[in-house]
């Protein structure tokens, strides 16, 4: 087989520490890459102006899949105050690099998957009836659609006369928010497309079908948010008439479908929603399977794919030496990567590892024994980041 080859974004903080981890694992597996470097993060924002530097974009377009830790993002404010002297003043304007990637790239499918480990300590568990200790499986694929809604960018503090104008066509906005005077107004647009929108609800059929899931859930608000909240209701009933009909939609709030995370999360299988409710809910179902230690996600273009575990930099953890933090999220971030590219055993191979060493229980990092974060986690038993992915590598077959 001819040899990959992969972009490696380490970022900042911890995403320099777990990225390393998880090429290490990727080499124990045998899988045949070679690794470039792609510069990125607040580093490059604070010497060049751009956190996501052209050369890094290049490598992306010629080498269609990377691999990403981790990006530190600081308020507007302190953005300006880091940047070199030399480039302040000189329009340069912060944007998330991760952001920037998903739109640049079209990374419009974002799949965030939660899955129980058993033998889990942080596994979430509930009262059942009659007092006894339920620990739910959960199994659930999360599909946010990762370039539009509120992360889209479209958003105004004092807007120009011409947004002014054109809000003031709207009659709610004359009702609710002409009384505002405009230098104290401030808008972020919520803006969904039908392309956008039917791509992640096809994707999140395809997979039901796929994993032989009856139902999909469409998790947003649409009898408040009537346009954007109501086209995504609206495509999934149509793809699941026209295309599906073997698969039923589900529909749920947000807000209700948080509360319902700790009563039945076990029932949800397959759910799609825009980019800030599949953000919050991805977080909320994380939070019932180990936390933002092993959250893991996909970010899927036509063209590119970057995996990535959802945790961001913890840059109070970046200068521990050694390091604490859990590798898991970006090692199970890999084994997606090795599925987007068929290399199927592999994959298992390294999830069914880190399976055993969960359910073994006899190494953890600090998150998975519910300690403070401190150095002293490893006098109270807690494995660094570097044991925990050797105890994974000793897993593999
Ligand atoms: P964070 O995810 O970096 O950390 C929050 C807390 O979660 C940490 O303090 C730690 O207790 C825990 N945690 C995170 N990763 C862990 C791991 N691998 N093992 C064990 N515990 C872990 O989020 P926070 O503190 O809100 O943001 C820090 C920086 O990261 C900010 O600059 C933020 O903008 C950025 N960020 C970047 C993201 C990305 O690169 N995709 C996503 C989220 C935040
Ligand atoms: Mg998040």
């Amino acid at each position: 087989m001819t040899k990959r080859t992969i972009v490696a974004m380490p970022g900042d903080g911890i995403g320099k520490i777990v990225l390393k981890e998880a090429i290490r694992v990727l080499d124990a597996a045998g899988f045949e890459a070679e690794y470039v470097h792609g510069d990125i993060g607040w580093e490059f924002w604070c010497k060049e102006g751009d956190p996501f530097p052209e050369r890094t974009q290049k490598l992306l377009e010629q080498y269609k899949i990377g691999l990403f830790g981790a990006i530190t993002s600081k308020p507007k404010d302190k953005a300006e105050a880091e940047l070199a002297p030399g480039l302040r003043g000189k329009g340069h304007v912060y944007y998330s690099p991760i952001v920037s990637m998903r739109q640049k790239y079209d990374l419009d499918i974002c799949q965030r998957p939660c899955k129980t480990f058993p033998g889990n300590p942080l596994n979430f568990i509930r009262r059942g009836f009659g007092g006894i200790i339920e620990e739910p499986v959960i199994d659930t694929m999360i599909f946010r659609q990762n370039t539009e809604c509120l992360y889209g960018g479209v958003e105004w503090t004092n807007p120009s006369d011409k947004v002014y104008e054109a809000l003031m066509t709207h009659k709610k906005f004359q009702e609710n928010f002409a009384w505002c005077p405009r230098p104290e107004l401030a808008v972020s647009t919520r803006i969904f497309t039908k392309k956008y929108t039917t791509r992640i609800v096809k994707a999140a059929f395809e997979y039901a079908k796929e994993k032989g899931f009856s139902t999909v859930t469409v998790c947003e608000k649409p009898n408040v948010i009537r346009e954007t909240s109501g086209m995504m209701l609206k495509i999934a009933q149509e793809i699941a008439k026209n295309e599906y009909p073997g698969i039923k939609v589900q529909d749920t709030n947000i807000d209700a479908q948080m509360m319902w995370l700790t009563k039945n999360p076990e029932i949800y299988h397959v759910i799609v929603a825009g980019n800030m409710f599949g953000d919050i809910v991805s977080d909320g179902f994380a939070g019932l399977v180990g936390g933002l230690g092993f959250a893991c996600s996909a970010n899927i273009g036509p063209e590119i794919a970057v995996f990535e575990p959802t945790h961001g930099s913890a840059p109070k953890y970046a200068e521990f030496n050694p390091s604490i933090v859990n590798p898991i999220a970006m090692i199970l971030s890999s084994c997606m990567m090795l599925e987007h590219l068929g290399e199927n055993k592999k994959a298992k191979n390294i999830y069914d590892a880190v399976a055993n060493v969960v359910q073994e229980g006899k190494v953890k990092t600090y998150d998975m024994m519910k300690l403070s974060g401190t150095p002293d986690a490893f006098s109270k038993g807690a494995a660094n980041t570097q044991e925990m992915t050797d105890a994974i590598i000793e897993n593999l077959k």
